[in-house]
């Protein structure tokens, strides 16, 4: 891979129009140089998908391809730019929902080919990493994170250890053997009778419970960088039932801030282990539960590591973060073709 440096590049300022569509978020942003936000638009399906307890892909799909076009053109108006203005058009290729990755890569290609500008095809998980490098929607500049650093990806579809050498360099050290942290939340939720998105509906019935309540268990998986949550979610699932089985009420907030603090606990002990063990100074913390309070308290408030974590609106699903991982890629040269397909299990590394 060439030295993608920008200093190293003629080209001072780049544009890059990002678009994500990857699960329930219809997300268009212009983004320059990685990490200035001129705009980034998101038409959150939320609401639509409530009443099903969760993401339902055909509903996303059509959903996508109602607001896509609304959501780039008010994504342009907002930064003040021409798509003849911008360098790229960076695009998410997977992981995620087949049906709506398709929406968002048809999208990208007819403004490619009727604009000529190159497309960029992305891997979703790279977009939540980069989400690290970009500066606050009001222009607050972030921290460049140094190399080589630890960064936890935790979000509805993945959770994800990567030690990440350089930019675009990256070495998988685990991952989830089974539901990824964002899907716990989702799941555990459900079995509380709480609203979905569960991470948000936990954090907030959690608020008012005792997380020394149940003593739910931590799978630790030595001598691995994985994760698993199955059986915790199991646990909460017994105490559930043995409780209902008594006919006394369950204790809903207890329960919602145990599994909380048991959840934050294996991610937060095995992200530090790992920094330790490669001698990462910093971490990046992203993906849709890093939005969550408490796990953002358990990163934030030790001083061995210096933490990168988003700002909320940038921690789950966005565009923004598309277009700053496009940046990279297109001073790496990558350029994609008109035929390139949609990659639902695209793995990062
Ligand atoms: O990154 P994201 O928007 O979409 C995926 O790529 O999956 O993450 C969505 C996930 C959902 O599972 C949601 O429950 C979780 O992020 N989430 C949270 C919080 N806000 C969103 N989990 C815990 N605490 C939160 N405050
Ligand atoms: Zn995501």
């Amino acid at each position: 891979m060439p030295d993608i440096r920008p200093e190293n590049t003629d080209q001072k300022t780049v544009r890059i129009l990002g678009i994500e569509t990857s699960c329930d978020e219809t997300a268009a942003a212009v983004v320059e140089n990685g990490k200035n936000i001129h705009s980034n638009i998101i038409a959150s399906q939320v609401d639509l998908h409530a009443q099903y307890g969760g993401v339902f892909p055909e509903v996303a799909s059509r959903e996508h391809i109602r607001v896509i076009y609304a959501v780039v053109e008010q994504s342009l108006k907002q930064a003040h730019l021409d798509l003849k203005e911008l360098d790229a058009i960076a695009v998410t290729r997977g992981p995620g929902l087949a049906g709506s990755l398709v929406v968002g890569l048809n999208m990208a290609k007819a403004l490619s080919l009727a604009s000529k500008i190159p497309l960029i095809g992305i891997n979703h998980i790279e977009g939540h990493l980069y989400s690290a490098w970009l500066n606050t929607e009001d222009g607050q500049k972030v921290e460049e994170p140094p190399f080589p650093l630890v960064a936890l990806i935790v979000s509805g579809g993945h959770s994800t250890l990567i030690l990440m050498h350089d930019h675009l360099k990256y070495t998988r050290l685990g991952g989830t053997l089974d539901d990824a942290a964002g899907e716990a939340f989702d799941k555990v939720a459900r079995l509380l009778n709480l609203s979905y998105p569960g991470g948000p509906s936990i954090q907030k019935a959690s608020e008012k419970g005792n997380p020394l309540a149940f003593n739910f268990p931590r799978s630790r998986l030595e001598g691995s960088w994985d994760f698993s949550f199955s059986g915790l979610k199991t646990a909460v699932l017994r105490t559930v039932k043995e409780i209902s089985a008594d006919g006394s009420a369950i204790p809903v907030e207890n329960l919602a801030a145990s599994f909380q603090a048991a959840v934050v606990d294996a991610l937060a002990t095995k992200t530090f282990e790992a920094a330790n063990e490669f001698h990462a100074r910093d971490i990046i913390v992203a993906g849709g539960v890093s939005a969550n309070r408490v796990l953002r308290n358990a990163f934030t408030s030790q001083k061995y590591f210096k933490v990168h974590i988003p700002p909320l609106t940038l921690c789950t699903d966005n565009a923004a973060m598309i277009a700053a991982a496009g940046y990279w890629r297109f001073l790496s040269g990558q350029r994609d073709g008109l035929e390139i397909d949609v990659l639902p299990n695209w793995p990062l590394t």
